[in-house]
């Protein structure tokens, strides 16, 4: 991402700042075990207006101070630590990298922030997610209290940043959206190595193992979430990530995996049958999940609501599982009882971004909101028939199907954006028999 897109984030948000300051902490970085770290990933919304990569950052917006709007504290060089770990920018690096006004050594933190917040009416600040950092903004604000019959104004108002921020994030510029269409095409080509490197006997790992290669070599270095590779009964296991099983001639295989490139996740899932040839009632399901898709995708409009893909998908499934025997009564008696929702238990999307799961409300006032331009959303209707499920023909049972795509909505409708893996039952069949 260029640091005009940057520096744009952080206008849009200062206009919004009037007499306040915004405090944007980063994430701290995670042990794995004793004293190896899990890879150093930056908090999104700290990243999304800075652009700086390194852990132990603060960045401080204060709209119309004279020494400049944007603080950054991080940080300072040391050749030693730096040999073993690592370069840093340093505060010096961050003005002239990251266009930081000011740029101050993290251990000043304390020491300086008070000053900043001098005279400032409101604090913006992302509330209850770091309760040692909540605390250290509070002896901030203490600390200039103390000042007031010196006549210093102290911050009255502590904003949640949240909502100004994420509402931000929703709507995709279109360096955003160039950035997920690349997330999207190496998710793609992973997929499509994945089916055409699968046969029985492998494991579910070494699947995982193509899906990452796949992402490593086009330049996305991590997956954005956890990738789930479940055959036979672990495909009705939503979130399984254990990956350790055996993948059996006759089962389905459900890969939900996506990369993340420049700080975008793509967030893909394909079912396919492991010997390369979908069997008549998996092919039945298949089918279903499928036509839900397509259903919920023609939902993915602007001016529908939220919730009309989901509700689309949900029509098309009920009733197929109905006529398929697998569901009893009429769709209004299925609505009424819920009881569909033993195969299907999830929602049809949800927004995505820089983090999987990505941020912005789904309701204004209680109500749906409608869908706009420049949001991107997944579009994933599944259904889960466990071994075991009541009233069902054990024919049916293991069978765990779900299509996923991502979708940005535009003026007319929408763009998939991970359309180059095929979701056709024939054309999957194709690719693994070439
Ligand atoms: N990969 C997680 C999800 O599809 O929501
Ligand atoms: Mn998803
Ligand atoms: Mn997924």
């Amino acid at each position: 991402m260029k640091k005009k897109e940057f520096r744009k984030r952080r206008k849009n948000l200062l206009k919004e700042l009037d007499q306040g300051v915004a405090i944007i902490n980063t994430n701290p970085h995670l042990n794995r075990n004793r004293d190896c770290q899990f890879p150093f990933r930056p908090d999104s919304d700290f990243y999304y207006l800075t652009g700086f990569p390194e852990p132990e950052a603060v960045a401080v917006l204060i709209p119309e101070r004279e020494e400049g709007e944007f603080v950054l504290f991080c940080r300072p060089r040391d050749p030693l630590r730096e040999t073993w770990d690592g370069r840093r920018a340093g505060p010096e690096g961050a003005c002239r990298n990251f266009d930081a006004d000011q740029a101050f050594d993290i251990g000043e933190l304390d020491q300086r922030m008070p000053e900043l917040l001098r005279n400032r009416q409101r604090i913006y600040y992302g509330i209850g997610k770091q309760s040692e950092f909540d605390s250290r903004v509070m002896s901030w604000v203490n600390e200039l209290r103390g000042q007031a019959r010196a006549g210093v104004q102290t911050p009255s108002e502590f904003i949640t940043l949240d909502h100004l921020l994420h509402e931000h994030r929703l709507f995709k510029s279109a360096a955003e959206i160039d950035t997920m269409r690349t997330a999207g095409k190496i998710t793609a080509a992973a997929h499509v190595r994945a089916m055409q490197s699968c046969k029985p006997g492998m494991m579910e790992y070494q699947l995982e193992a193509e899906i990452h290669h796949e992402f490593m070599r086009n330049g996305a270095r991590w997956p954005a979430y956890n990738s789930i590779v479940g055959s036979g009964a672990n495909s009705c296991i939503l979130h399984y990530t254990e990956n350790d099983q055996k993948l059996r001639n006759g089962d389905l295989v459900l890969i939900d995996a996506g990369a993340e490139f420049d700080f975008y996740a793509a967030d893909i899932t394909r079912t396919f049958p492991v010997n390369g040839r979908f069997s008549g009632p998996q092919r039945a399901i298949y089918d279903l999940v499928l036509e839900a898709q397509f259903a919920a995708i023609e939902a993915v409009v602007p001016n529908n609501h939220w919730n009309q893909p989901h509700e689309a998908a949900q029509r098309v499934i009920v009733e197929g599982l109905i006529d398929l025997g697998i569901l009893h009564g009429s769709y209004d008696e299925q609505l009424e009882s819920g009881d569909f929702k033993r195969f299907f238990m999830h929602r049809t999307g949800h927004w995505l971004g820089m983090d999987v799961h990505d941020v912005g409300d789904y309701k204004i006032d209680d109500v749906w909101r409608q869908l706009e331009p420049g949001m991107v959303t997944t579009v994933e209707p599944g259904i889960y028939i466990a071994a075991g499920s009541e009233g069902v023909d054990e024919s049916w049972w293991d069978i765990g199907v779900r299509i996923e795509d991502d979708a940005v909505v535009t003026a007319e409708g929408c763009e998939i954006i991970t359309g180059d893996v095929p979701k056709q039952a024939d054309d999957i069949e194709a690719l693994m028999r070439g």
